[in-house]
């Protein structure tokens, strides 16, 4: 996937996480959400009534759009945990809101 980041912009450290069992890379500092959204994942789980896709709303730790499971816990919101080296991310089914 393209990196979808603002080229100009010094970062600091790389990092390098997994996705679903996919390497990714991003930098120290960014949110996990953030991470996932330049690496082009929008949604990250699904409705557990209809099974509908849902991806992040507020980036703020309040809707609750953004759960995945991080290094094995489930419904960790994304946009409250800094990617770290080697984090494991898992995007799917299993995430219910
Ligand atoms: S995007 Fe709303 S809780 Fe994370």
């Amino acid at each position: 996937m393209e990196d979808l980041r603002i080229p100009t912009i010094v970062r600091k450290e790389a990092v390098t996480f997994f996705v679903n069992g996919k390497e990714i890379r991003a930098y120290k500092g960014e949110t996990v959400l953030a991470a996932l959204h330049a690496a082009g994942y929008g949604i990250l789980n699904k409705s557990k009534d209809i099974g509908e896709g849902r991806g992040p709303l507020c980036g703020m730790g309040v809707c609750y759009g953004c759960l995945v499971s991080i290094n094995g816990i489930q419904n960790q919101r994304s946009c409250m945990v800094e990617v770290e080296e080697k984090m494991e991310i898992t995007t799917d089914e299993t995430q219910t809101v």
